[in-house]
């Protein structure tokens, strides 16, 4: 099926999410996929329910409201994503079928090394398996995927026989993963040309491409992919997703847009969209985002060195192929100060997309006046990193009222903490560490206590300046973890936590991602019910 219109089918959620660093709770995910649908994808790959109950309700939530929007726009395809197995074909169907556009995923590994030493079944077996599963989806729901997992390293010949079979069957887009990042794009671009010309019925269908970053080929496979013929690009946000991570949404998504003379192709992607998403899910994933990462990296429209910013005052195209506009990064530096008022305020954030209610208003004045008194300049990236640190939080089981820390040379860094916990009551301790935040962690571990390894902690400057807001990222992981089955892996892995904060002070920024993932941790292990995220519902972004 030619066309000059890329599907996008966005797996954050399920192949992003799978990654070990990267769980989110089920109210972070709803967030995420309202932002994908207000982004523009096709598809959504909302999870894979057969992985717990929390994910299969989390994939239901997401097909419920996100998958029946009631504003009159297009409903993007929820996918859920099920091994070759009945069991998992079931859950898939019951988390996804109140979607008004609803597919199921199937996948079966078809190259020798997983068929020999994972699903120890021979080729017959697992042309058998795709005819009957494939079958069974299909008497459940109009719409089927299928993919040859490993399809990078199997034998074409095979790999044509298997997808007819899975076409007879009634699957309606053949999705190609280099599961494993192995191929290159001169390889990948004729695996896709060879199947689509090779592959009886394959006309009817939709032939996407799902890459892995293992070599760094990741963007590059799929556009040789989508070259050949494949007209739905399966991406992550980001990047993320297992090892070196899947193909980036935003990458294609600029690519195709920035080289459309060359490419010829359109998506449906809104791209002033991007940086919003790109913040929202490394806030909630707790994995951050390397500054000179392709499109959303910190760096990306940053032109330091003088002879660059010479070239760009005389004409921006110099040095810039893509405006920072396009893709929703806000080039104002001065925006507001001290005597701001709460209308300018609200103002400021309508126009950089978030509409807020009387409540949350006076919320984030309040947050703006605190930092105005410590700042001299409020800039939009401010604004976003205030917005994100006092809305896009999980449920404060948990939540920080006052932090003192003594530190330096002279002495033993100690910090004496003050947290409400979920009875209303404050509770205080005073610990020692080997610095601030460790003292700090102490002090909140003795309150907490939900024991934790600390993954990752990142800090970086919002903008620059010695007055900057600080972003403090961790990721943990419980000691007497949860666990969650991997889809491909077939084993309980070990669920992390992120959390995230901002202040000024960044020893404070510290304590609240601390917080912010231990309460996330809390809620699934402690049973404290859903981690909502009750002020970002209320917040309505513009669209
Ligand atoms: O990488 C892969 O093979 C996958 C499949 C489940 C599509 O993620
Ligand atoms: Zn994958």
């Amino acid at each position: 099926m030619k066309s000059n219109y890329v599907r996008i089918f966005d797996t954050t959620l399920r192949d992003g999410e799978q990654s070990p660093g990267a769980s989110m709770s089920s109210a972070e995910k709803l967030e995420v996929a309202r932002s994908l649908a207000r982004l523009g994808v096709d598809v959504m790959e909302a999870g894979f329910p057969a992985a717990s109950p929390d994910d299969l309700e989390a994939v239901r939530r997401i097909a419920t409201e996100v998958g029946n929007p009631s504003d009159g726009t297009p409903p993007p395809v929820i996918c859920g994503l099920a091994r070759a197995v009945k069991g998992d074909i079931d859950k898939a169907w019951e988390a996804v079928r109140p979607a008004a556009n609803p597919r199921i995923h199937i996948f079966l590994a078809t190259s020798d090394i997983h068929m020999q030493h994972k699903l120890r079944m021979s080729r017959d077996q697992v042309l058998r398996t795709v005819e009957e599963m494939v079958a069974y989806a299909y008497s459940l729901c109009q719409e089927v995927e299928f993919s040859p997992e490993d399809a990078g390293r199997s034998d074409p010949e095979f790999l044509y026989q298997v997808l007819e079979t899975a076409i007879r069957a009634g699957a309606t887009t053949l999705n190609i993963p280099d599961t494993v990042g192995y191929t290159t794009p001169e390889e990948f671009g004729s695996l896709i040309r060879g199947i689509i010309e090779n592959t009886r019925g394959i006309e009817g269908c939709f032939v996407s491409t799902h890459c892995h970053n293992d070599l760094g080929l990741a963007t590059a496979n799929t556009l040789a992919g989508i070259q050949a013929g494949a007209r739905q690009a399966e991406v992550t946000v980001n990047g993320i997703g297992e090892r070196a991570g899947n193909t980036s949404l935003e990458e294609i998504v600029m690519a195709l847009y920035t080289r459309y003379p060359f490419y010829n192709l359109t998506t449906g992607i809104d791209t002033t969209q991007i940086c919003r998403v790109s913040k929202l899910v490394s806030n909630y994933t707790g994995i951050v985002v390397q500054p000179n990462k392709a499109i959303v990296g910190s760096n990306a429209f940053a032109h330091e060195a003088g002879i660059h910013q010479d070239g760009m005052l005389k004409n921006q195209q110099t040095y810039e192929i893509m405006r920072p506009e396009t893709v929703g990064v806000t080039q104002s530096r001065l925006v507001l100060g001290k005597h701001s008022g709460r209308h300018a305020l609200k103002v400021r954030l309508y126009e950089l997309g978030y509409d807020l209610n009387d409540d949350d208003l006076n919320k984030a004045f309040q947050r703006f006046k605190n930092l105005a008194d410590k700042k001299k300049t409020i800039t939009d990236a401010d604004l976003e990193a205030l917005v994100a640190d006092e809305f896009y939080q999980p449920r404060e089981i948990y939540a920080l009222d006052g932090l003192q820390v003594s530190c330096g040379t002279m002495g033993m860094p100690t910090a004496t903490v003050r947290l409400r916990g979920p009875d209303g009551k404050l509770q205080i301790q005073a610990a020692v560490g080997t610095g601030p935040v460790d003292a700090t962690y102490k002090a909140i571990d003795a309150i907490v206590k939900a024991p934790s390894t600390l993954l990752e902690f990142a800090i970086h400057a919002v903008t620059e300046g010695i007055d900057a807001l600080g972003e403090v990222t961790v990721r943990i992981q419980g000691t007497n973890g949860s666990h969650k089955l991997d889809a491909q892996k077939g084993i309980e892995q070990p669920r992390t936590f992120g959390g995230h904060g901002a202040d000024t002070d960044i020893v404070v920024a510290s304590a609240k991602a601390y917080l912010a993932a231990l309460n996330k941790l809390l809620v699934v292990t402690n049973h404290f019910g859903p981690a909502e995220v009750p002020s970002v519902q209320a917040l309505t972004v513009k669209v």
